[in-house]
């Protein structure tokens, strides 16, 4: 398994320029299954999780045409299967949202339960209770969901228990077929959401409400091919300007939309950040100096992501002064804290292990550090430039599932780091 390699104490300077954003793009991959005609994504980040939701697509029979700039083109017309098996389902939990629009589109759907997760048990539940709203039959059997419905899906008026994500994506994705008005009642507002309510018009469905907590689709008969661009990765921008927070640096991170990050730039401002928005980017300043330790709570936006907590984190572990950070959208996110503690930061863990009390320290010490999820792994990347002496992050397969070229780009802001890759 590679390994990533960093000499720490380089403060990040330069520009790079955002991807597309992940979470945006697979479900637009996911999205095109409800099409008669060709949908075009473009701008799709080139990482591990958009190449398990093409291979998903590839084994339902479905056609996909990469070019070199990523641009991904689906034929689902071609579709010769309506089964995602476990082997693909439980690499990656968000192509579980296929069973939506197969079932909107075909009638049918056989789709694998997606199992637990390494950041908590994340079910399914408002999916399948949406689905259902919808007039689908779901059964269960032998760990794989199997769905249908007689004609199309009928419209309804659905609530969500609690905000979610997937859950607010898959039900849109699914009553754009649908039989009549659908409104949806206590829907999440993530930015993605919006970008695939867009992107779900463009091939000729009828939503509106995307971004407010209330979405109304007018259900039609089909839907036809698109040409969409995936909107900027905020997370991925943002990890950039918490890193060069950290490292007391400069660095412009062209294409991130600001927009998206309202909260995180006014506390990386509160960290005593110079934050500057122009036309094509955001650029954060640190003048050299030493972040203050900044408290956050996460919650669903616009509040804090949940995706950059742990980024924050590893800010605050060498920032002047104390912070608290609560995380209240997975049960167990913390995992990055024990390794971060490892290299000399000093960080407790309360309240059943959802609040962090941060007191800062003035440097880090480089260690052999490893994680199990994706956003704690990066965190560890933003450590081992921030130590001094040489860190080793192993297990970065994760970090390859959400951050495109991830080394090179932080090799062109100046960080010493290389990769080691296995034999
Ligand atoms: N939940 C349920 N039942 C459901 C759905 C969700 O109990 O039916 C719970 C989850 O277990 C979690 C909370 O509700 O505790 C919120 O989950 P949500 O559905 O909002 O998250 P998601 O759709 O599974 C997406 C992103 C995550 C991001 C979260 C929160 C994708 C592919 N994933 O997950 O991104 O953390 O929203 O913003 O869009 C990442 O990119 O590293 C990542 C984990």
């Amino acid at each position: 398994m590679d390994k990533l390699y960093i000499k720490g104490g380089t403060r990040l300077e330069g520009e790079v320029r955002a991807s597309g954003a992940k979470n945006s793009a697979l479900k637009m991959l996911a999205a095109s299954l409800l099409a008669d005609g060709p949908v075009i994504i473009e701008n799709v980040p080139h990482l591990r999780d958009i190449t398990t939701m093409i291979e998903i697509l590839g084994s339902l029979g479905v056609e996909v045409v990469i070019d070199e700039k990523m641009s991904i083109e689906i034929h689902a017309n071609t579709i010769k299967s309506y089964t995602a098996t476990y082997d693909l389902v439980k690499t990656m939990r968000a192509s579980f949202l296929v069973l939506g629009p197969l079932l909107a589109h075909f009638g049918q759907a056989v789709v694998s339960l997606p199992g637990g997760c390494a950041i908590g048990p994340r079910p399914v539940d408002q999916h399948l209770r949406g689905l259902e709203a919808l007039g689908a039959k779901i059964e269960m059997s032998e760990g794989y969901v199997r769905a249908s419905v007689a004609g199309r899906l009928q419209a309804t008026k659905f609530r969500f228990d609690f905000s979610t994500v997937g859950g607010t994506e898959h039900i849109m994705m699914a009553a754009t077929l649908a039989e009549g008005q659908t409104v949806l009642e206590n829907c999440a507002r993530e930015p993605e959401i919006t970008d695939l309510a867009e992107c779900l018009n463009a091939m000729g469905a009828d939503i509106v409400g995307q971004g407010t907590d209330t979405i109304t689709i007018n259900g039609v008969a089909s839907l036809q091919g698109c040409k969409r661009r995936v909107i900027a990765d905020r997370v991925e921008a943002a990890t950039f300007l918490i890193a060069a927070a950290a490292t007391g640096g400069r660095v412009k991170v062209k294409e991130a939309c600001a927009e998206h990050l309202e909260i995180v730039l006014d506390k990386l401002t509160e960290a005593g950040a110079e934050i500057t928005v122009t036309e094509d980017g955001i650029e954060l300043d640190m003048k050299g100096r030493r972040p203050k330790a900044v408290s956050l709570v996460t919650a669903p936006y616009p509040a804090f992501p949940t995706d950059l907590q742990a980024q924050m984190m590893v800010m605050n572990s060498i920032a002047e002064g104390a912070a608290n950070v609560k995380e209240t959208i997975f049960e167990n996110r913390f995992m990055h804290v024990h390794e971060i503690n490892r290299m000399g930061a000093n960080i407790r863990l309360e309240e059943n292990n959802t609040l962090a009390i941060v007191e800062g320290v003035e440097s880090l010490q480089a260690a052999p550090v490893m994680a199990n999820d994706l956003r704690a792994s990066i965190s560890l990347v933003i450590a081992g430039m921030v130590a001094q002496g040489d860190t080793t992050v192993e297990r970065i397969y994760h970090i390859d599932r959400g951050y495109e070229q991830v080394e090179e780009k932080l090799r062109s802001l100046g960080a010493n780091i290389e990769r080691i890759q296995s034999r």
